[in-house]
């Protein structure tokens, strides 16, 4: 979703700019702008579409702006107004001395827009955030400092914010702040950086102060002052943000999402070698805050989550009921959010988000949170607000996952509920001593059947191609890989557009059989275990149907030629563990039916990576 940056310092704040919102593309947008204080004169740049639309804009003007030494930038992903080149950012006042850039949404830019506009304001977009520009510009045109203008606009705002403003006549000065939306402050040799998300400065400094909510940031090349909206001063908090520098690179893949889906089995190595070492040894979860008194008085565990992450919630409810005998419930936050929960202080709340900053998930483990609930978070981002506000962290150690298909999260989220349901059944004393020990065997050997699967990939994409023409699926699954299902369809729809559903098999019967003749594809996950033959018989009922059969199998039966056109083979693995080997054709399959559908397979339209909007 959008991205901000903002730059004050030395150094040649385009090409800063420019660069830093390149960092964030991953996050999905629709259109991209930059202002600069040029020779004290902003200058505005915006255009639709990808961020090169905009190079190729600013290009004829680039020697004038080079010597320019602060700016703000956006990637906008449209809500309010079509992605357009008036709607993106950065926003200006009626005057055009006042430059906004915002993330979020102002939920009451109806009122405002009305209200400016009688007071004389020109409205060019269909944006909520245009109001904000307006806003500033009216109010320091009464107090004639911008810190305290953008103070007394925000204290009129609802909804979510994180805001970048420069005004003309306020040299030398970027305005940060921000309410229930990520905004960090880079802090460099003389000069300091302002971003939404990480990669966009961490090659330029690995200082940073996170801003709270309602905190003001007034950044000069060699200042930074912090505030609160009621002018209480703070010290600014320096931490040491915990990357790397990011290298954005495909590494010789054609897309990020096939470099992703390669670099799962390193992931899995790295989680057991830091969390679990060997078949006998217990799991060691350090950020777990979770004990045996806790554990006694527990009734239940809600898991809040969106997407992915919700589908890797739903293998977390399996293994932590099978393993713990702890009763878990599952719901997407959205969902959550807008009905009475009976969460209270003995409900652990677990909150799975790849970003951690996706709002609803946020604004779910907020609220359980106010009712005396432990939080847990999963999440790929330690650095995150949701990992900030947890009583307890898991992170899952992907490293930054680039594709907007999740992929390599998913996986590390398993894993991390398999690890976290072993915790707990071993401080619970709920522990099966010889299902654990199978359990953690087949762990360890996840990395080498995944490399398998990978090693034969192109059997993958000869099935992709076959059924590339197809206009829907139906995936089928029972037991602990429904959500292989349900995930496997998301990823198929995600990035090539096609209409695919996850069902539990047994449910075909009772509806969606109706949809079934030679026109659509069923693929069947069939991994052995208790439902195996279950599944099967509900394969039976599908091809009787004369549906185009694929199966999914770790099984070497010889007579599932006969039921199936095309079956994807994988290793064999314990029933408990086959979500993590079974999705990987999955994923496969996906990336090769839009590969060979020429789809924008990193960026999907109208998606983004971190959805921090209702
Ligand atoms: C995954 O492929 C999707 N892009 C999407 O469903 C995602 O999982 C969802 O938006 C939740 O995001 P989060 O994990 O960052 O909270």
């Amino acid at each position: 979703m959008c991205g901000i940056v903002g730059y004050i310092g030395k150094g040649c704040a385009l090409d800063i700019l420019l660069n830093g919102l390149s960092k964030q593309e991953y996050r999905g947008y629709d259109s991209a702008g930059v202002a600069l204080m040029v020779n004290d004169k902003i200058e505005v740049f915006k255009e639709e579409g990808k961020l090169i639309n905009l190079r190729n804009k600013i290009k004829p003007h680039a020697s004038k702006l080079l010597s320019s030494h602060s700016g703000i930038g956006h990637i906008r992903w449209a809500t309010h107004g079509a992605p357009t080149t008036l709607n993106a950012h950065p926003h200006q006042s009626t005057c055009g001395k006042v430059v906004v850039v915002h993330n979020g949404i102002i939920e009451n830019f109806k009122e405002l827009k009305e209200e400016l506009e009688k007071c004389g304001c020109k409205f060019k977009s269909q944006t909520d955030t245009e109001v904000v520009a307006h806003l500033v510009a009216q109010e320091f045109a009464k107090v004639k400092n911008l810190t305290e203008a953008v103070c007394l606009a925000t204290k009129r705002l609802e909804g979510s914010y994180a805001l970048c403003i420069m005004h003309q006549d306020v040299k030398d000065t970027v305005v940060a702040t921000k309410r229930n939306a990520p905004l960090l402050v880079g802090v460099g040799d003389g000069e300091y950086f302002v971003a939404s998300d990480v990669p966009a400065i961490i090659e330029y400094t690995k200082k940073a102060v996170y801003l709270e909510d309602n905190q003001v940031a007034t950044i000069h090349s060699d200042f930074l002052g912090i505030m609160d909206v009621e002018h209480n001063i703070i010290t600014p908090h320096i931490e040491v943000l915990p990357w790397e520098s990011v290298s954005l690179s495909k590494m010789g893949y054609k897309h990020f999402m096939l470099k992703e889906i390669h670099e799962q089995p390193d992931i899995i190595r790295n989680i057991l070698a830091d969390k679990l070492h060997s078949s006998d040894s217990d799991v060691t979860l350090d950020g777990v805050n979770i004990d045996k008194v806790m554990l006694k008085h527990l009734n239940r565990i809600q898991v809040v989550a969106c997407g992915t992450s919700l589908h890797a919630a739903i293998i977390g409810k399996y293994i932590i009921e099978t393993l713990c005998d702890i009763a878990v419930d599952i719901e997407p936050s959205s969902e959550y959010i807008y009905r009475k929960t009976l969460t209270d202080k003995n409900t652990l709340v677990i909150g799975v988000s790849q970003s951690g900053e996706t709002a609803d998930t946020l604004t779910a483990v907020r609220q359980s949170k106010k009712r005396g609930s432990h939080i847990l978070i999963i999440t790929n981002r330690p650095d995150s607000t949701m990992a900030r506000e947890a009583d307890s962290l898991i992170p899952v150690n992907a490293g930054i996952e680039v594709s907007v298909a999740a992929t390599k999260s998913y996986i590390a989220q398993v894993m991390s509920f398999y690890l976290l349901a072993i915790h707990i059944a071993q401080l619970k004393g709920t522990v099966d001593e010889s299902l654990t020990a199978a359990l953690k065997h087949e762990l360890i050997m996840l990395p080498m059947k995944i490399e398998s699967i990978l090693s034969h990939k192109e059997q993958i994409a000869e099935i992709a191609k076959i059924y590339s023409g197809f206009k829907n699926f139906v995936f089928i699954a029972r037991g602990i890989n429904y959500a292989t299902a349900l995930e496997g369809a998301l990823k198929l729809k995600e990035i090539s557009y096609i209409n695919a559903t996850g069902y539990p098999a047994g449910e075909l019967k009772h509806g969606p059989i109706a949809m079934l003749d030679e026109t659509m594809p069923v693929l069947s996950i069939l991994m052995t275990g208790s439902v195996y033959d279950k599944i099967l018989s509900n394969s039976e009922e599908a091809k009787a149907r004369n549906a185009r059969m694929i199966a999914l199998t770790d099984s070497e039966d010889e007579k599932l030629d006969e039921l199936f056109e095309h079956i994807m083979r994988v290793p064999q693995v314990h029933e408990l563990v086959s979500p993590i080997i079974a999705i990987v054709p999955l994923q496969l399959l996906a990336y090769y039916i839009a590969e060979y559908l020429g789809k924008d397979v990193d960026q999907p339209r109208n998606l983004a990576k971190s959805v921090t909007v209702e």
